[in-house]
């Protein structure tokens, strides 16, 4: 890895803790605008100074992000597919390292579709984008999206990350699952976990202390903080546990005095 990729990778997961918060508001991509986000500045601005990295596609940043707010983006880079499609699989790559180069974005990230209709050209989009990426110094999120078909467990998601690793990419984006200690101990790169859909605020508090205890090096979680009543106390108390590493019954105490 060259200085300029270890360094933006730095600027995501933070040396001090060896852990990071990302904001993910990347779903408008294939979702049009969800519950939350229908008007993403609005949901984005009063979360960005408690995120450690924002991730989301070029259009939301140009329209929705100040360009004086200092912030390490995470640009989506793949998509091409809607919800209201059957297979969501047939993803392609949206924008090139040029502009995420001029976006001045800290990575790029991009979904992988193990076991789906177009898993060969969802992986070898991540090899090439990774090797673009090296070449610029620009690290590569690689996102585990699991298809209709397939079971959220260990034995599903230690093949993804670690093929999404062998492939090259600098980190990985995956769901927590049982024995999740074993999906980290297979992947040699970093992994950071998604939230998933909406649940109560203490549930995804346990789930953000259960990735951590067993390895992952923080969250990328989106619909559990901006759909939550209460988005800055949520985001806040995920911090507390991703960087402080309090137990879940605190950061609950700290989302609800932030309500
Ligand atoms: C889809 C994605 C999402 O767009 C998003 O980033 C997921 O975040 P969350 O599950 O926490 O809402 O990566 O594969």
């Amino acid at each position: 890895m060259d200085w300029g990729l270890k360094n933006r990778l730095s600027r995501i997961i933070k040396p001090e803790t060896g852990r990071t918060v990302m904001l993910a508001v990347d779903h408008g991509y294939f979702l049009g605008p969800t519950s939350g986000l229908e008007v993403i500045a609005d949901t984005v601005q009063p979360l960005l100074q408690h995120a450690d990295s924002l991730m989301l596609t070029r259009g939301a940043l140009r329209t929705s992000v100040p360009p004086d707010f200092d912030i390490p983006i995470v640009l989506r880079v793949s998509g091409g597919t809607s919800i209201l499609h059957e297979d969501l699989s047939n993803e392609d790559i949206t924008t090139s390292m040029d502009e995420a180069i001029k976006l001045n974005a800290s990575a790029v990230a991009i979904s992988i579709f193990v076991g789906s209709a177009h898993e060969k050209e969802t992986l070898t989009n991540l090899a090439r984008l990774v090797t673009e990426g090296e070449a610029c110094g620009i690290p590569v999120l690689a996102v585990t999206a699991v298809g209709r078909e397939m079971t959220r467990d260990k034995k599903y998601l230690s093949l993804c990350c670690r093929i999404a690793a062998e492939l090259g990419a600098h980190f990985v984006k995956t769901y927590y699952c049982d024995d999740f200690a074993e999906v980290v101990g297979t992947c040699p790169v970093p992994i950071v976990i998604a939230g998933g859909k909406k649940i109560s605020e203490k549930d995804a508090l346990k789930l953000a202390h259960n990735a951590i205890s067993n390895g992952a090096v923080g969250v990328d979680m989106g619909r559990n903080i901006f759909q939550s009543d209460h988005p800055v106390g949520m985001i806040k108390a995920v911090r507390a546990i991703v960087h402080e590493n309090v137990k879940v019954e605190e950061a609950y105490k700290l989302y609800r005095k932030s309500g």
